[in-house]
């Protein structure tokens, strides 16, 4: 059985009165799913007192690849922890393509968030540009390549598929386009990754909205949703999570 997780990624939106606004009116709802929101890391403290008794997770949507000392603006995967964050997003494609990060500082920071007991959201996802040149699968399969040393920690790792071109663009996958990536996913990780790719998570992401959420997340191999503008607003979020069955 794998988990269902939705999950909001907030980026660097809302400031503390649209986080008050949030806090307000999101209803506590009965789910199976695991739900979580990633917002800035200046808001993790209010939110810690707000989220867990209203059923939310906290996220970050980062962490530093070393374990402390003079890494300036870098937030330790370890004092994360402490402030009692349970999950870290790691290699979205907007780190990748706007901050120039490496496979080689995403196993790090992997490393760094395994070792401090936070679950890890590994990002993944083709550009347009790749999907019309047919490289998508040798996209994916470079990107997964990274979660290879892993393999004995698997328990601690979700994938999320978010096709670039679907991200904050309004055009979502189609439901069978995103279960074709995610059934070549959950093979990789199987074949060629030392997974057991049947008890791994793997959730879509890209304009996800209340609208077709449903009809995404009752695909196959679609466990779950990563949620950028409509988790903005708890009203469209908490729609989200209701279509989880
Ligand atoms: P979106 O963002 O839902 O606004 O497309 C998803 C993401 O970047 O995680």
């Amino acid at each position: 059985m794998r988990n269902t997780y939705i999950l909001g990624n907030w980026k660097m939106n809302h400031g503390p009165l649209e986080i008050q606004e949030f806090i307000e009116s999101f209803e506590p709802q009965t789910t199976n799913a695991y739900v979580g929101i990633a917002p800035q890391f200046i808001h993790l403290p209010i939110l810690l007192k707000s989220f867990p008794p209203k059923g939310i997770n906290l996220g970050a949507q980062n962490c530093g690849a070393a374990v402390s000392g003079a890494h300036t603006g870098e937030v330790s995967a370890k004092n994360l922890k402490e402030l009692g964050t349970d999950f870290v997003l790691i290699a979205h494609s907007e780190r990748r393509a706007l901050y120039k990060e490496t496979n080689e500082l995403f196993t790090e920071k992997i490393k760094q968030a395994i070792e401090n007991n936070l679950k890890v959201i590994y990002c993944i996802g083709e550009t347009l540009e790749q999907r019309e040149a047919d490289q998508m699968f040798d996209v994916l399969r470079a990107q997964l390549s990274v979660l290879k040393p892993f393999q004995h920690h698997q328990e601690d790792i979700v994938v999320a598929y978010e096709p670039v071109w679907a991200i904050g663009t309004g055009k979502t996958a189609t439901p069978e386009q995103a279960n074709e990536a995610h059934s070549y996913i959950r093979n990789e990780l199987n074949e060629s990754l030392g997974f057991n790719g049947n008890s791994t998570s793997i959730l879509y992401g890209g304009s996800v909205k209340p609208a077709n959420a449903k009809e995404l997340l009752s695909q196959e191999h679609i466990d779950g949703a990563l949620i950028g503008g409509a988790s903005l607003k708890a009203e469209a979020f908490q729609a989200i999570i209701s279509k989880v069955s």
